[in-house]
């Protein structure tokens, strides 16, 4: 049975699925920009209670998926894994494939290339639709300000089309000028890539500014000065200050560990070698053994902390068995490279 689209007089019928961190306050801008148009848009999230805060904005809340997708010929998508988006993606396109009018549907959450790929060619089957990866880059506070970097990929026509309404909600728009969708997804993976290496590198620094004595709040004022990039600074501060307020969630362990865990999968596949986000997976894998999958990944810090070299760990486990021999080669494995004067 046909899907009845609603004869809007409007052409843009907007829809939104995925009302979390990023995807409430991305909607949220994109809606005002609808609401100065006399335009609004229909959202549905798996938890109704975040899809009542839309409505309070002027946004219509869908009954159903089924609703959304009759109301809509632009879907955005902000889901939390791709768990979470095979399975709407899956009713999706079911649903797609029971409508007259095309839809364009812009996913943007952060996925393994090969699912993107999957999707794509699986709403081929239904060929009046589109499917765009438009992965995004900022923390929820710059989703809010509508200062995040998009980046796009897929039909370049659907993409000039739907411009004005990235903009809404972005700073920066990266065209990577491919329809392999897959790319999009890489190229987000190798910036999250940054990101974690930037966290991994501050968690070590600041960790060895505190074990050596050094003033916390001066380390800060020095990577203000020498390093002023936010990623930098914000990370930094939020390690020193210890951030653990669950309301101040900007990325969580959970979605660090499906990031970094992608990037080193793909790392694997391209034959590239990925140490950097070897340790900061061990970090934050360490956090979620402790139940603390919901902190914000920035406090991936603690795990240095209680991590110590193998060879001490093992020396000190041992010490009732262990001859000053063994414990001289102990430090001797500890002990880094001598200096070689030249
Ligand atoms: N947070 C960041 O800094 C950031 C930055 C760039 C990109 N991203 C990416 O953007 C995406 C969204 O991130 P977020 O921070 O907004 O995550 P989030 O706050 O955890 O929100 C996740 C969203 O996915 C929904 N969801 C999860 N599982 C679902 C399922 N099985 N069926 C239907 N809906 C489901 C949630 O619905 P409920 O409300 O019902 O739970 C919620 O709407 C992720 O892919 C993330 O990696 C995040």
């Amino acid at each position: 049975m046909k899907v009845q689209l609603f004869q809007l007089k409007q052409q843009d019928r907007v829809g939104w699925i995925g009302l979390g961190e990023m995807g409430y306050n991305m909607a949220n801008n994109l809606q005002r920009y609808l609401a100065s148009r006399s335009l609004t848009m229909t959202v549905w999230n798996r938890n109704p209670e975040k899809s009542k805060k839309m409505h309070h904005h002027g946004a219509h809340v869908a009954k159903s998926i089924e609703d959304l997708v009759a109301q809509s010929n632009i879907i955005f998508t902000s889901l939390a894994n791709d768990a979470a988006v095979e399975e709407i993606y899956e009713i999706l396109i079911d649903l797609a494939g029971q409508v007259d009018h095309s839809i364009i549907f812009v996913e943007t959450s952060t996925i393994y290339p090969a699912l993107a790929t999957k999707l794509k060619e699986r709403l081929a089957v239904t060929p009046q639709h589109t499917y765009l990866q438009c992965p995004i880059f900022g923390r929820p506070s710059l989703a809010k300000a509508a200062k995040l970097i998009w980046v796009t990929s897929g039909d370049e026509k659907a993409i000039k089309k739907l411009c004005l309404y990235f903009t809404t909600m972005s700073k920066s728009i990266i065209h990577l000028k491919t329809t392999d969708v897959a790319r999009a997804c890489s190229f987000k993976l190798v910036g999250t890539f940054f990101v974690v290496g930037t966290m991994e590198l501050l968690a070590e620094g600041l960790t060895l500014a505190e074990k050596a004595d050094v003033d916390q709040e001066s380390v800060l004022k020095f990577i203000e000065a020498f390093f002023p990039a936010p990623s930098w600074t914000e990370y930094s501060k939020k390690m020193v200050q210890r951030t653990t307020n669950p309301k101040d969630v900007g990325f969580s362990v959970e979605l660090g560990l499906k990031d970094v865990g992608h990037m080193r999968q793909l790392a694997q596949e391209t034959g590239a070698s990925l140490p950097t986000a070897d340790l900061a997976y061990n970090h934050l894998l360490i956090l979620k053994e402790q139940g603390k999958g919901h902190q914000d990944w920035s406090s991936m810090i603690s795990s240095l902390k209680i991590s110590t070299p193998t060879s001490s760990r093992r020396h000190s486990e041992e010490s009732d068995h262990t001859s000053v021999d063994d414990d001289l080669e102990d430090k001797k494995e500890c002990r880094p490279p001598a200096y070689e004067a030249s």
